[in-house]
Protein backbone atom coordinates (compact mmCIF):
# COMPACT_ATOMS: atom_id res chain seq x y z
CA UNK A 1 0.00 0.00 0.00
CA UNK A 2 1.48 3.49 -0.65
CA UNK A 3 2.37 5.35 2.37
CA UNK A 4 -0.01 8.32 3.28
CA UNK A 5 1.05 11.91 3.74
CA UNK A 6 -0.12 13.89 6.14
CA UNK A 7 0.53 17.65 6.45
CA UNK A 8 0.00 20.16 8.96
CA UNK A 9 -0.75 23.54 8.04
CA UNK A 10 -0.12 26.43 10.94
CA UNK A 11 -1.47 29.03 8.87
CA UNK A 12 -0.56 32.39 11.14
CA UNK A 13 -0.33 31.10 14.47
CA UNK A 14 2.43 29.78 16.56
CA UNK A 15 5.24 31.66 18.44
CA UNK A 16 9.11 30.87 19.48
CA UNK A 17 8.08 29.01 22.97
CA UNK A 18 4.66 27.63 21.68
CA UNK A 19 6.15 25.69 18.34
CA UNK A 20 8.96 24.51 20.17
CA UNK A 21 6.79 22.61 23.00
CA UNK A 22 3.95 21.57 19.54
CA UNK A 23 7.40 20.21 18.00
CA UNK A 24 8.51 18.29 21.07
CA UNK A 25 5.67 16.64 21.88
CA UNK A 26 4.98 15.45 17.96
CA UNK A 27 8.54 14.13 18.40
CA UNK A 28 8.16 12.45 21.59
CA UNK A 29 4.97 10.72 20.78
CA UNK A 30 5.88 10.14 17.09
CA UNK A 31 4.75 6.70 16.52
CA UNK A 32 7.64 3.91 15.79
CA UNK A 33 7.63 1.20 13.74
CA UNK A 34 6.69 0.28 9.81
CA UNK A 35 4.13 1.81 7.55
CA UNK A 36 4.22 4.98 9.82
CA UNK A 37 3.04 8.00 7.28
CA UNK A 38 5.11 10.25 5.85
CA UNK A 39 4.48 14.08 7.85
CA UNK A 40 5.73 17.38 7.70
CA UNK A 41 4.61 20.62 9.47
CA UNK A 42 4.08 24.26 7.43
CA UNK A 43 5.21 26.79 9.24
CA UNK A 44 5.00 30.26 9.21
CA UNK A 45 8.31 31.49 7.08
CA UNK A 46 9.38 33.58 10.39
CA UNK A 47 9.88 30.21 11.92
CA UNK A 48 11.38 28.18 8.89
CA UNK A 49 14.73 28.43 10.42
CA UNK A 50 13.46 27.01 13.72
CA UNK A 51 11.47 24.06 12.70
CA UNK A 52 14.41 23.12 10.22
CA UNK A 53 16.55 23.35 13.89
CA UNK A 54 14.31 21.43 16.04
CA UNK A 55 12.97 18.87 13.35
CA UNK A 56 16.80 17.56 12.44
CA UNK A 57 17.22 14.66 12.60
CA UNK A 58 13.12 13.59 12.94
CA UNK A 59 10.71 12.36 10.65
CA UNK A 60 9.07 15.16 10.05
CA UNK A 61 9.82 17.70 7.43
CA UNK A 62 9.07 20.92 6.71
CA UNK A 63 6.84 22.57 4.29
CA UNK A 64 6.40 25.88 3.49
CA UNK A 65 2.66 27.71 3.35
CA UNK A 66 3.79 29.38 0.63
CA UNK A 67 5.96 30.53 -2.56
CA UNK A 68 7.38 33.14 -4.90
CA UNK A 69 6.72 32.54 -8.51
CA UNK A 70 9.32 34.56 -9.18
CA UNK A 71 13.59 33.37 -8.97
CA UNK A 72 15.00 36.20 -7.57
CA UNK A 73 14.85 39.83 -7.30
CA UNK A 74 12.64 42.65 -6.38
CA UNK A 75 9.51 41.23 -4.49
CA UNK A 76 8.81 42.50 -1.62
CA UNK A 77 7.93 40.15 1.02
CA UNK A 78 8.27 36.78 -1.41
CA UNK A 79 10.16 34.25 -0.39
CA UNK A 80 11.42 32.28 -3.56
CA UNK A 81 12.25 28.78 -4.15
CA UNK A 82 15.87 28.70 -3.60
CA UNK A 83 15.66 29.99 -0.16
CA UNK A 84 13.19 27.47 0.61
CA UNK A 85 15.71 24.83 -1.03
CA UNK A 86 18.51 26.73 1.28
CA UNK A 87 16.67 25.87 4.59
CA UNK A 88 15.98 22.04 3.20
CA UNK A 89 12.35 22.48 3.09
CA UNK A 90 10.43 19.39 1.22
CA UNK A 91 7.11 20.64 0.53
CA UNK A 92 5.17 24.15 -0.30
CA UNK A 93 1.56 24.84 -0.33
CA UNK A 94 0.40 26.42 -3.78
CA UNK A 95 -2.74 27.84 -4.22
CA UNK A 96 -3.66 27.73 -0.72
CA UNK A 97 -7.89 29.24 -0.57
CA UNK A 98 -6.64 31.32 1.63
CA UNK A 99 -4.28 32.71 -0.94
CA UNK A 100 -6.65 32.46 -3.80
CA UNK A 101 -8.82 34.20 -1.58
CA UNK A 102 -7.29 37.01 -0.17
CA UNK A 103 -3.82 37.77 -2.07
CA UNK A 104 -6.37 37.30 -5.18
CA UNK A 105 -3.65 34.34 -6.72
CA UNK A 106 -5.12 33.32 -10.21
CA UNK A 107 -5.09 29.79 -11.24
CA UNK A 108 -1.98 31.05 -13.72
CA UNK A 109 0.04 32.39 -10.61
CA UNK A 110 -0.26 29.29 -8.80
CA UNK A 111 0.84 27.19 -11.76
CA UNK A 112 4.01 29.50 -11.98
CA UNK A 113 4.71 28.76 -7.95
CA UNK A 114 4.08 25.01 -8.67
CA UNK A 115 6.40 25.22 -11.40
CA UNK A 116 9.02 27.74 -9.16
CA UNK A 117 9.16 25.53 -6.29
CA UNK A 118 9.78 22.07 -8.84
CA UNK A 119 12.44 23.78 -10.60
CA UNK A 120 14.57 23.84 -6.63
CA UNK A 121 13.26 20.32 -5.79
CA UNK A 122 10.79 21.58 -3.88
CA UNK A 123 7.52 19.55 -3.90
CA UNK A 124 4.39 21.81 -4.90
CA UNK A 125 1.19 20.52 -2.43
CA UNK A 126 -1.23 22.43 -4.97
CA UNK A 127 -4.48 23.09 -3.23
CA UNK A 128 -8.03 23.31 -5.27
CA UNK A 129 -11.41 23.06 -3.67
CA UNK A 130 -14.66 25.15 -4.47
CA UNK A 131 -16.39 27.29 -2.54
CA UNK A 132 -19.94 26.04 -1.15
CA UNK A 133 -21.73 28.57 -3.90
CA UNK A 134 -19.77 26.89 -6.41
CA UNK A 135 -20.99 23.16 -4.87
CA UNK A 136 -24.63 24.46 -4.88
CA UNK A 137 -24.38 25.74 -8.44
CA UNK A 138 -23.11 22.28 -9.44
CA UNK A 139 -19.95 23.34 -10.36
CA UNK A 140 -17.25 21.72 -8.17
CA UNK A 141 -15.92 19.41 -10.75
CA UNK A 142 -15.62 22.04 -12.83
CA UNK A 143 -13.72 23.86 -10.70
CA UNK A 144 -11.72 21.18 -9.42
CA UNK A 145 -10.71 20.89 -12.62
CA UNK A 146 -10.14 23.96 -14.05
CA UNK A 147 -7.49 24.67 -11.21
CA UNK A 148 -5.35 21.68 -11.52
CA UNK A 149 -5.55 22.01 -15.68
CA UNK A 150 -3.59 25.47 -15.02
CA UNK A 151 -0.92 23.34 -13.12
CA UNK A 152 -1.31 20.15 -15.28
CA UNK A 153 -0.37 22.40 -18.29
CA UNK A 154 2.30 24.36 -16.61
CA UNK A 155 4.53 21.80 -15.45
CA UNK A 156 4.03 19.27 -18.48
CA UNK A 157 5.79 16.07 -17.65
CA UNK A 158 6.60 17.17 -14.03
CA UNK A 159 3.33 15.94 -12.78
CA UNK A 160 4.03 12.94 -11.33
CA UNK A 161 6.14 14.86 -8.96
CA UNK A 162 3.23 16.72 -7.74
CA UNK A 163 1.31 16.76 -5.05
CA UNK A 164 -2.42 17.66 -4.72
CA UNK A 165 -4.33 18.65 -2.21
CA UNK A 166 -8.68 18.82 -2.46
CA UNK A 167 -10.18 21.23 0.12
CA UNK A 168 -13.60 22.16 -0.18
CA UNK A 169 -13.67 25.61 0.87
CA UNK A 170 -16.67 25.36 2.96
CA UNK A 171 -15.31 22.57 4.87
CA UNK A 172 -12.19 24.95 5.86
CA UNK A 173 -12.14 25.92 9.70
CA UNK A 174 -15.69 25.31 9.73
CA UNK A 175 -16.03 22.42 11.67
CA UNK A 176 -17.91 21.02 8.66
CA UNK A 177 -16.18 17.94 6.56
CA UNK A 178 -16.71 16.70 3.88
CA UNK A 179 -18.16 13.31 3.80
CA UNK A 180 -15.85 10.59 2.95
CA UNK A 181 -17.87 10.01 -0.04
CA UNK A 182 -17.72 13.12 -1.06
CA UNK A 183 -14.14 13.81 -0.59
CA UNK A 184 -13.56 10.41 -2.47
CA UNK A 185 -15.60 11.59 -5.30
CA UNK A 186 -13.62 14.38 -6.07
CA UNK A 187 -10.36 12.72 -5.64
CA UNK A 188 -11.69 10.34 -7.93
CA UNK A 189 -12.38 13.34 -10.46
CA UNK A 190 -8.66 14.42 -10.19
CA UNK A 191 -7.29 11.28 -10.33
CA UNK A 192 -8.60 10.70 -13.67
CA UNK A 193 -7.52 14.08 -14.43
CA UNK A 194 -4.27 13.54 -13.47
CA UNK A 195 -4.40 9.61 -15.09
CA UNK A 196 -5.20 11.50 -18.79
CA UNK A 197 -1.40 13.53 -18.02
CA UNK A 198 1.04 11.20 -16.84
CA UNK A 199 0.98 7.54 -16.29
CA UNK A 200 2.27 7.65 -13.22
CA UNK A 201 -0.89 9.25 -12.04
CA UNK A 202 -1.83 6.42 -9.18
CA UNK A 203 1.86 7.47 -7.32
CA UNK A 204 0.61 11.39 -7.01
CA UNK A 205 -0.69 11.59 -3.22
CA UNK A 206 -4.22 13.33 -3.26
CA UNK A 207 -4.57 14.69 0.37
CA UNK A 208 -8.02 15.48 1.74
CA UNK A 209 -8.30 18.89 3.62
CA UNK A 210 -11.13 21.07 5.31
CA UNK A 211 -11.84 20.04 9.28
CA UNK A 212 -9.66 16.82 9.17
CA UNK A 213 -9.35 16.00 12.64
CA UNK A 214 -9.05 13.35 15.36
CA UNK A 215 -12.46 11.62 14.90
CA UNK A 216 -12.83 11.55 11.05
CA UNK A 217 -9.54 11.34 9.58
CA UNK A 218 -9.86 7.46 9.85
CA UNK A 219 -12.75 7.27 7.69
CA UNK A 220 -11.72 9.54 5.49
CA UNK A 221 -8.02 8.23 5.24
CA UNK A 222 -9.47 4.65 4.09
CA UNK A 223 -11.05 6.00 0.89
CA UNK A 224 -9.01 4.41 -2.25
CA UNK A 225 -7.66 7.77 -3.54
CA UNK A 226 -7.51 9.52 -0.36
CA UNK A 227 -3.55 9.36 0.05
CA UNK A 228 -3.26 12.31 2.98
CA UNK A 229 -4.54 14.76 4.70
CA UNK A 230 -4.01 18.78 4.76
CA UNK A 231 -4.97 19.31 8.49
CA UNK A 232 -5.40 23.04 9.62
CA UNK A 233 -6.59 23.49 13.22
CA UNK A 234 -6.02 19.98 14.65
CA UNK A 235 -2.42 20.07 13.24
CA UNK A 236 -1.60 22.30 16.15
CA UNK A 237 -3.15 20.30 19.19
CA UNK A 238 0.69 17.77 19.37
CA UNK A 239 -2.41 14.87 20.74
CA UNK A 240 -4.76 15.54 18.13
CA UNK A 241 -2.16 15.53 15.27
CA UNK A 242 -0.66 12.86 16.46
CA UNK A 243 -3.76 10.60 16.64
CA UNK A 244 -4.32 11.95 12.78
CA UNK A 245 -1.10 10.36 12.22
CA UNK A 246 -1.54 6.79 13.71
CA UNK A 247 -4.88 7.01 11.75
CA UNK A 248 -2.82 7.29 8.59
CA UNK A 249 -0.65 4.02 8.87
P1 LIG B 1 -8.87 23.24 8.95
O1 LIG B 1 -8.33 21.83 9.17
O2 LIG B 1 -8.63 24.14 10.10
O3 LIG B 1 -10.27 23.21 8.46
O4 LIG B 1 -7.98 23.85 7.76
C1 LIG B 1 -7.82 23.12 6.60
C2 LIG B 1 -6.80 23.80 5.76
O5 LIG B 1 -7.05 24.83 5.19
C3 LIG B 1 -5.49 23.17 5.66
O6 LIG B 1 -4.72 23.78 4.68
Amino acid sequence: MKKKLIVGNWKMNGSLAANAALLQALKAGWPRGRGTAAVAVAVPSAYLAQAQAELAGSDIGVAAQDVSQHEVGAYTGELSAAMLQDFGVRFALVGHSERRQYHGETDAVVAMKAQAALAKGVTPIVCVGETLAEREAGQTEQVVKRQLAAVIHQVGPCVSELVVAYEPVWAIGTGKTATPEQAQAVHAVLRAQLAAASAKADGIALLYGGSMNAGNAEQLLAQADIDGGLVGGASLKAADFLTIIAAAR
